[in-house]
């Protein structure tokens, strides 16, 4: 029996475009799962579509000049564009600004309204005087009262991580104008979450197979006890609130956005002409409802949404949600506000989407965080994609061509060596889809180069350019045996690697698609002797540095900028101290007479100094920065009056001064030439 399986990936906010770290968490995996699925027979549905409302919208907007509408039109295109040149196969790709989304979240809400799951409350709100408006979420600024970062939003802090409400904030700020916002007494509708809980975490506890990050951050929240969740803001862009007493209320986005997987499936079903057909999806309990998203999105996935579904009934519970940690771009957090990040159109007017695919693929943030740079992504397409699987495709088609005139030859006598290839290429694909099956993307990734590995194997011990020689026949074979395993390739690489996939097809001269084929029958016994190439050429060419150079130079100047930022404005000054306190620093300008290494550590040299009269012994931290033979002769700055201290076992009479730059420690030296021992002040 074919599984019947409903795929969604996180509806990306339509304020701005769509990076790697985005594909990486929720797309990409989403789309080699659907991929794998299909051709392994199920009945797959993935969708998608643009998250149109809350404040993420109107503050974009504003910044940008446009209306929340203009806004939302321009990123909905370029963002489905996107996907779409990347091969991210959704069926329906939707928005939440359309009507029929508006209809489906209102019914959401007045079904919870009827049923009395809704808590009405009168409560305090900051309010902007000068903008004359709520200030819901973004709208608000100010500092964390859990951590004391300066630039917590209304509704989350960056820095820590948690979830706030506008009004704890110390020091509040309106995010439009600046000014200080006033206290005013609103109307919200909730969803009293307390009353959820047990059932909630007893549905929970039923998922055997959930990944860590999800399961750990919920038992957090239970732990800490659920509260009561305003699904309605005072704003006026987003869904009306369907109810007489509501005007100028409309629906919290994390309300209606996951609505949106639902609204999506209909329009899906409309457009393929079966209207009905969204119901075997979202109400046939024997659907899977599979959530692609990443780790920030988890509360919402795993804790709000199925509450809403639970209390509005009749519908599915999501079956699994594998959240992706997060991608770090160069070995820091990738910031959009920054433009740290690596925006997909960008990345396409100068490399093949199929490339960053592979790249990301092989290195998802499943379990952890993981980084994506340009040196791994040269590195996967190198010595991975060209140097395994397009070697091995290109040494095989080239042999065809050369000396079987382009036609794929028979195989007469099967060796033990070849029929070995092909039973490890029937198991390396059998266990690469268990992987997928298992969301282990990553290491089913690796699992299916391993047959292009095996490929080259099987090729260099066959010899066929010794064979070609000697044994004719045995040549033919060999290249044939090669040749089904480049169809084998072809399919198994489909899901990672579409347009690839496609065109190492074309070139075996195959009919049809390689997602055409089932995933079972991949390596099944399929003779192609007599089928004819068709134009073979070189898949994957090498990337050389300098083709990559400039994507290092700009990120890079970024990181220069904003660390040139954080040196001017991120000072926090120590407390004064008065000038006696200062003069009982004895300060010493000194010359480093020798230095060496401090054995079996890594930061710790030893140096001997001058200060005229007197030598001194200092164990300093700076190994890592200054190699000891460069050391000698150089004047230093040293605190003379410290109390000794061992360190190592090793005695150091003071300190020397150094100041710490963005890499590295750096001496403090003197301008002109001083006499060792002067005094510093
Ligand atoms: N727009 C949200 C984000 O980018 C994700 C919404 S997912 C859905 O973080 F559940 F709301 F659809
Ligand atoms: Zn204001």
């Amino acid at each position: 029996m074919p599984r019947k399986i409903l795929v969604t990936s996180a509806l990306p906010y339509s304020n701005g475009l769509i990076h790697i770290g985005h594909l990486a968490g929720a797309y990409l995996p989403a789309d080699i799962y659907v991929r794998y699925q299909r051709m392994a027979g199920n009945d797959v549905v993935f969708i998608c579509g643009a998250d149109e409302h809350g404040v993420p919208i109107t503050i974009a907007a504003m910044k940008q000049g446009k209306t929340p509408q203009e806004l939302v039109d321009k990123y909905y295109k370029t963002n489905r564009d996107s996907f779409e040149k990347f091969g991210i196969n959704f069926n329906n790709f939707s928005r939440t600004s359309l009507p029929l989304h508006h209809k489906t979240s209102q019914e959401f809400f007045l079904a919870l309204h009827k049923k009395g799951k809704l808590k009405e409350k009168e409560i305090k709100q900051l309010f902007c005087p000068e903008d004359k408006m709520y200030l819901a979420d973004r709208y608000v600024n100010g500092i964390c009262p859990k951590c004391g970062a300066d630039d917590a939003r209304g509704d989350q802090c960056e820095k820590c991580g948690s979830w706030l409400d506008p009004l704890s904030l110390k020091n509040p700020k309106c995010a439009i104008c600046g000014a200080e916002p006033i206290v005013k007494i609103t109307k919200h509708w909730y969803l009293p979450m307390a009353d959820f809980q047990p059932e909630l975490e007893t549905w929970l506890k039923q998922k055997k197979n959930w990944k860590d990050n999800v399961m750990n951050y919920c038992n957090g929240w239970f732990k800490e006890g659920l509260r009561d969740r305003a699904i309605t803001r005072d704003l006026d862009w987003g869904i009306p609130v369907p109810l007489p007493d509501a005007e100028g209320k409309v629906m919290y986005v994390w309300f209606d956005a996951p609505i949106g997987y639902i609204s999506s499936t209909k329009e899906w079903a409309e457009k393929i002409g079966q209207p009905d057909l969204w119901k075997d999806y979202w109400q046939n309990p024997n659907c899977e409802l599979i959530h692609f998203i990443g780790k920030d999105n988890i509360v919402f996935h795993a804790i709000f949404w199925p509450a809403t579904l639970m209390e509005v009934g009749g519908y599915n519970l999501p079956t699994q949600i594998p959240a992706n940690e997060f991608l770090n771009l160069e070995g820091r957090k990738l910031s959009t506000s920054k433009n740290y990040a690596v925006w997909l159109p960008d990345y396409l007017e100068k490399f093949d989407p199929d490339l960053l695919r592979y790249a990301l693929a092989a290195n998802l943030p499943e379990n952890k965080d993981t980084d994506f740079s340009w040196k791994q992504f040269q590195k996967c397409n190198n010595n991975e994609l060209a140097d395994i699987l397009g070697n091995f495709v290109n040494r095989t088609l080239t042999f065809v061509n050369k000396y079987c005139d382009g036609i794929i030859p028979p195989a007469k006598n099967i060796s033990e060596l070849d029929s070995n290839v092909l039973n490890e290429v029937v198991e390396i694909s059998a266990e690469a889809g268990e992987l997928i099956d298992s969301f282990k993307i990553r290491a089913a990734t690796a699992k299916v180069m391993d047959i292009a590995r095996a490929g080259n194997r099987y090729f260099d011990s066959a010899q066929p350019w010794q064979t070609r020689k000697t044994d004719f026949e045995a040549c033919q074979t060999t290249l044939n045996i090669c040749c089904r395993l480049i169809r084998t390739l072809a399919i198994c690489f489909h899901p990672f690697i579409p347009f690839s996939s496609d065109k190492i097809w074309t070139m075996m001269g195959l009919d049809g698609n390689p997602s055409d084929e089932h995933w079972q029958d991949v390596a099944k016994e399929i003779d192609l002797a007599g089928i004819k190439l068709g134009k073979t050429e070189i898949i994957f060419k090498k990337i050389d540095d300098e083709e990559l150079q400039p994507e290092i130079d700009r990120l890079e100047k970024i990181v220069a900028e904003m660390e040139q930022k954080n040196n001017v404005e991120g000072i926090t000054l120590m407390p004064q101290i008065s000038f006696d306190e200062f003069g009982k620093t004895d300060l010493r300008v000194a010359k480093i007479l020798t230095a060496e290494p401090v054995p079996k550590t890594k930061k710790l040299l030893k140096l001997s100094l001058s200060i005229g009269t007197e030598k001194k012994q200092v164990v300093a931290g700076i190994a890592e920065f200054y190699k000891p033979e460069e050391l000698p002769g150089r004047k230093v700055i040293l605190v003379a009056n410290l109390v000794p201290v061992k360190l190592r076992g090793i005695e150091s009479q003071g300190m020397i001064l150094a100041a710490n730059a963005p890499d590295g420690l750096s001496l403090v030296t003197v301008d002109k030439n001083v006499p060792e021992g002067s005094k510093v002040s």
